[in-house]
């Protein structure tokens, strides 16, 4: 089937620069990006491309190139159903809070919503095409919504999942590793995948599109992420013992990452790990071998979670207890609060959870990130539950300016790998802080000589 008209439900992180980037790279095929959240959609279709909801270098200008033309962001869910050929499901599969399951498995009722919405809708055959991150057999879940609530239309459900990485989101999609497309084995499911094989490559080297059986798609997401972030905490479980031994853990990682059978990727020790898909991914791994009775299956990965729930407590007690072992009313200014830097993405940023520990002990927080506002900062905190809206507004304050973020603080903290946050004028920092002037530095950022010789008492992960 040529495929000329997609539309994807869910317009975020990855719904909005996956699509901008088919819509470009194809410019014979109108994409429609739609989602429930009007105020979501007003952003992407602001005038100016700065004031897109997703933050991502590059992903201004490719918006630009195609809104208007062949790529839409709209509510009208329905229409845009109707219309499609193929139907990509890219809405949010967060952790569940609630019932069964509840903080281990994904909460999958916002696919059943779609899936019935897509049921209902429909009045000719399509492709669906699940691109959220989902347990493994769920695409069977989906088609008995599709085939029992349907209007009697075909429906070929596709696993196709995504890889890309925030902050470099439009590089990953550009040119990816690998695409992954799984499907049926019958031969239906074979020309739908074929069909969605032609629209990437479109601007994909053919030897880098991968067609598997659906199974095999959706649980080698899950197992992507769970090998990544077990490199992350592998390497931050050694910086404790380096901190201990008199050992270097960037040292460490070089000498082992120059093993061609290691790599050097994913070796960087730091704060701990956050995003939107790690820790969800793997707790939703665990859920999924327990509920088989793989017990010994469910511990290895779940050590990977405790491990980087340590990392991020022992950094917090290290700041309490390098500070004479009182932070109460002491000013503490944070350098990030993004997980990672060049987004403006927040979810599980370790930065939630050290500033948490460090509001618990009374100090004053002043966060400055380039890209994160006062209002997310706030909302962060009081997702916890910890304590109230008041509370946190009390203790916590942000600036737009990190000088002034930075006067009269006792210490600071990196917790975002920001690149301008190595070009301050540090001397400048220094003589405005209180004395001694600390730097507890999350992610090995700064250049610990030149920190140290200005007369901070510099300390980084894993040294
Ligand atoms: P997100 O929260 O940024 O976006 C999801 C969007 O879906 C929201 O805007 C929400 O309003 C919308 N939505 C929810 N239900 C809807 C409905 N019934 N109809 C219309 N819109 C609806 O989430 P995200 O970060 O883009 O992640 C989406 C999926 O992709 C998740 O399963 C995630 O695990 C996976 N994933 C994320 C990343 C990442 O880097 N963020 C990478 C790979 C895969
Ligand atoms: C991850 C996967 O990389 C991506 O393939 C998948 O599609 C979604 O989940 P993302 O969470 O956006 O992407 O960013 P990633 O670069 O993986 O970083 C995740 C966290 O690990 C960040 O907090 C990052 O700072 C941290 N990290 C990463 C480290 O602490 N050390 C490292 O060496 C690498």
């Amino acid at each position: 089937m040529k495929i000329t008209n997609i539309c994807c439900i869910g317009a975020g992180y990855v719904g909005g620069p996956t699509m901008a980037v088919i819509a470009q790279k194809c410019p014979h095929i109108k994409v429609t990006v739609v989602d429930l959240n009007e105020e979501r959609i007003a952003r992407w279709n602001d005038e100016n491309v700065d004031n897109i909801p997703v933050y991502e270098p590059g992903l201004g200008q490719i918006v630009a190139h195609s809104r208007g033309k062949n790529l839409f962001f709209s509510t009208e869910v329905d229409k845009a159903i109707d219309e499609a050929q193929i139907i990509f499901i890219s809405v949010n599969t967060p952790t569940k809070t609630y019932g069964s399951g509840k903080g281990m498995a994904a909460d999958l009722k916002y696919i059943e919503l779609c899936a019935r919405q897509i049921a209902r809708v429909s009045k000719n055959d399509k492709i669906v095409v699940e691109k959220s991150t989902l347990p493994v057999r769920t695409a069977e879940a989906i088609k008995s919504i599709l085939d029992n609530t349907g209007n009697g239309v075909q429906f070929q459900i596709l696993s196709n999942p995504e890889f890309l990485a925030e902050g470099t989101a439009v590089e990953d999609l550009l040119s990816p590793d690998r695409v992954l497309i799984g499907g049926d084995t019958s031969q239906e499911g074979q020309r739908a995948i074929q069909s969605l094989v032609d629209v990437y490559a479109n601007w994909v080297p053919r030897e880098r599109i991968l067609t598997t059986n659906v199974w095999s798609s959706e649980l080698s997401k899950l197992t992507a992420n769970a090998f990544l972030a077990q490199r992350v905490s592998s390497i931050n479980a050694m910086s404790e013992l380096c901190e201990k031994t008199g050992a270097n853990v960037n040292e460490v990682a070089k000498a082992i990452g120059m093993d061609s059978r290691i790599g050097p990727k994913f070796l960087k020790a730091s704060v701990g790990f956050g995003g939107s898909c790690f820790q969800k991914d793997i707790l939703n791994l665990v859920y999924i071998s327990k509920s088989f009775g793989l017990n010994e299956v469910a511990d290895y990965w779940e050590q990977v979670i405790i491990m980087n729930d340590h990392q991020k407590r022992r950094f917090s007690k290290n700041i309490v207890s390098t500070l004479y072992n009182t932070i109460a009313d002491k000013k503490i200014a944070f350098l990030g609060w993004a997980f990672k830097k060049d987004t403006n993405d927040t979810r599980e940023s370790a930065a939630i959870y050290v500033a948490d520990d460090l509001i618990n002990e009374q100090a004053k927080i002043a966060v400055y990130d380039p890209k994160v506002d006062y209002k997310q900062v706030i909302s962060d905190l009081n997702y916890l539950e910890t304590r109230s809206d008041d509370q946190n507004k009390k203790l916590v304050t942000s600036y737009n300016d990190v000088y002034e973020a930075c006067a009269n603080s006792h210490a600071i903290a990196v917790l975002t790998e920001w690149d301008e946050f190595k070009n301050y004028d540090w001397q400048k920092i220094y003589d405005s802080m209180q004395k001694p002037a600390f730097v507890f530095d999350g992610r090995n950022l700064l250049d610990a000589q030149k920190i140290k010789e200005i007369g901070f008492i510099y300390q980084e992960i894993g040294s």
